[in-house]
């Protein structure tokens, strides 16, 4: 049998198990997050610790973790306030400007400006959506479960899917690749889904 290196998590740093979690639990695919502040100011972050939870209805989770002094990102705050959000899937050709949302800056100010990217109505909810994103769920916050407190405690953000607006090819493709998604990995790495090798496997059946 392989040797194991064996980590008590008591043991370890916050910064070193948040480096051993997000270099090991790979690829994760990318949530880019539009929110609106109850005082009308618009937010767009993005976030990997990030899924589906179900489909009836419809759920989608991810984690804003806590920042330095255990500090609510402007997301969480936001969607705490109003309930609403939209969650965009990130292709290559979004990346920069998506990588340009993750400044850290004050509420206050909007990332949509630096970005770049199109601010368009969204049908249900009030923060608007991304027009370059091949896939945006309007979403309405079903729940929010915090563990921990402090640096890097996690909080859950389970909301359900209101409304959906899908590429017409790849709503039309029954293939991933004209999604062209980016995921990511450990500090600075991404995946490029274009440049990896896919498989299928059926189930076993029962
Ligand atoms: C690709 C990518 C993925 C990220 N994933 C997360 C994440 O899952 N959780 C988190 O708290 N921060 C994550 N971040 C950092 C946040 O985007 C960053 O803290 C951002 O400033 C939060 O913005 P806000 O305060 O406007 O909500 C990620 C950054 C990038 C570039």
């Amino acid at each position: 049998m392989a040797d194991n290196v064996e980590i008590d998590p008591a043991g370890l740093s916050m910064v070193a198990m948040y480096d051993l979690l997000s270099r090991l639990v790979v690829p994760r695919p990318i949530a880019l997050v539009s929110s609106l502040s109850a005082a009308g100011v618009p937010n767009l972050a993005p976030f990997s610790f990030f899924m589906v939870g179900g489909a009836n209805p419809a759920s989608l989770v991810f984690c804003p973790v806590r920042a330095s002094g255990g500090r609510k990102k402007d997301t969480l705050a936001n969607i705490e306030e109003t309930g609403e959000y939209v969650i965009h899937l990130v292709d290559r050709a979004m990346t920069d400007a998506m990588n340009a949302t993750s400044a850290s800056l004050p509420p206050e100010a909007s990332e949509w400006g630096p970005s770049g990217f199109t601010p368009v109505s969204s049908t249900v909810v009030a923060p608007k959506r991304v027009a370059e994103s091949p896939v945006a769920f309007e979403m309405k916050l079903f729940q929010i479960v915090h563990h921990g407190d402090g640096d890097g405690a996690a909080t859950y953000v389970i909301g359900e899917v209101v409304q959906a607006h899908v590429r017409v090819d790849v709503w039309n493709s029954g293939d991933v690749r004209p999604l062209q998604p980016i995921s990511r990995l450990g500090g600075s790495g991404y995946l490029d889904l274009q440049a990896v090798e896919l498989f299928e496997l059926d189930r076993p059946s029962s």
